[in-house]
């Protein structure tokens, strides 16, 4: 499959909406075919001989790979900058796939402090009992990293900004650091999308992404991508994907995707305008002690914010926002409690506003304690700024907010 808009110097949405596809290719279908196929006929076996040995192209089985899929991996590729990328079942399916693929017994990954649970779970509960060495460090610091980096390190890995309490790292200094050791450096690239952010090009070697969140963008299916050198994927392909984790995405699925990605920079725009208008709003709120926004001037980390986030507008902080209240913990349960429009769920990246807790919510597999090591405190609330009306969104939050601030005393726990 080829397309007329291939070329990268072509802008973020036309890539979007055409890459590697033209209708006439396809009987003047304007939206691509879905390949709703377990299995592919060989017209001989010494071809279907052939495309397992690799020798030559073509699908043998959907596990494998699918064309409607390798349509999505290709569109992605070209938006993150990438040679290949592989789709699968899930974020976390990308993220297995990938590290079973990429470190063994004996290997180290040094790992931002604050990352997804499920994410975090899958390091310590999983390849740290196959004998993988887990090493946090908090590479908002390329100093940190450059101490604690040593000759076992095989791969770094982090989210930017990180889920839930928005800390940024320097793709740049710590990919070049990791570089210079021999190390990998995976950059879960979710919450700023390649709209904002892409990660190849201020030198990381893998991206990956949970496309339930804004890829997909209207909370209807779940599934993810890995992006990176054409042959480090394709040994995650029959390696990780195929025979370690069988998390194959399906046909419809990427379909989905595909359909989301043809709106992603129009609908990240309004995402990020919309939550620079609610996080100024919640910053300015009585009862509210903390805001966490890279856009906001009270952002600890405003400069490397202006740098490494950018649309095709302008400097553009992403649609996620992270919050504390006086009252801690309680507060933020009757601030849920007392919405009306805005529903209390997990995911994010959706049309619609969510707000979740994730102490108890997305970050649980954490233990109490890890979590206070982290950086995740327990008053933290984590809202997904959707596509409505931003003056709904403030509106419902303002409706729910105490007009006066708790009288407890705490101070909030949420470090950066
Ligand atoms: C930053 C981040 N990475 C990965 C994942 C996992 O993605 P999935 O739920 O699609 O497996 C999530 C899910 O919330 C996430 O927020």
């Amino acid at each position: 499959m080829s397309g007329k808009y291939d070329s990268v110097e072509t802008g973020f949405a036309t890539r979007a909406i055409h890459h590697g596809y033209d209708p006439l290719d396809h009987e003047g279908a304007l939206a691509p075919p879905v390949h709703m196929t377990s299995t592919f006929v060989f017209d001989s076996a010494e071809t279907g001989g052939d495309i397992f040995a690799g020798e030559r192209a073509g699908h043998a089985y959907s596990r494998i790979s699918n064309p409607t899929l390798d349509l999505l991996e290709r569109r992605m590729a070209c938006l993150e900058g990438a040679e290949a990328g592989l789709a699968t079942a899930s974020g976390i399916g990308a993220i297995t796939a990938s590290l079973w693929t990429l470190v063994g017994p004996g290997d180290e990954i040094i790992a931002d402090e604050t990352l997804y649970g499920c994410t975090f779970s899958f390091l310590h509960h999983g390849l740290e009992r196959f004998g993988v060495t887990i090493t946090h460090c908090d590479l908002g610091d390329p100093e940190a990293l450059a101490a604690a980096i040593g000759p076992q390190t095989k791969l770094v890995y982090f989210e930017t900004p990180a889920n839930p309490n928005m800390r940024l790292v320097d793709i740049r200094a710590v990919s070049g650091i990791a570089r210079a050791h021999g190390a990998l450096t995976m950059v879960d690239n979710t919450y700023a999308t390649p709209v904002l952010t892409r990660p190849l090009e201020h030198g990381a070697d893998l991206v990956v992404h949970s496309a339930t969140k804004y890829l997909g963008g209207h909370g209807d299916l779940v599934g993810g991508i890995v992006l990176g050198e054409a042959e480090t994927i394709e040994r995650i392909r029959l390696y990780g994907l195929k025979d370690m984790t069988g998390a194959v995405m399906a046909p419809m699925t990427a379909m989905l995707v595909l359909r989301g990605l043809k709106t992603l920079e129009l609908r990240m725009n309004r995402h990020c305008a919309s939550a620079m208008t609610v996080a100024r709003a919640l910053e300015a709120h009585a009862s509210v002690a903390r805001v966490l926004y890279p856009g906001l001037d009270s952002f600890p980390q405003g400069g490397l914010a202006r740098r490494q986030m950018k649309s095709s507008t302008g400097a553009s902080f992403g649609g996620m926002i992270a919050l504390e209240l006086h009252g801690g913990m309680a507060a933020g349960q009757a601030l849920i409690d007392g919405l009306s429009m805005i529903h209390c769920a997990v995911s994010l990246g959706d049309a619609e506003t969510l707000i979740q807790h994730p102490a108890s919510m997305t970050h649980s597999p954490y233990t109490p304690e890890e979590r206070m090591r982290h950086g995740i405190s327990d008053g933290l609330v984590r809202l997904s700024i959707g596509l409505e009306a931003p003056e709904d969104i403030v509106a419902d939050l303002t409706r729910s907010l105490p007009s006066t601030p708790a009288p407890t005393g705490l101070r909030p726990a949420m470090r950066v």
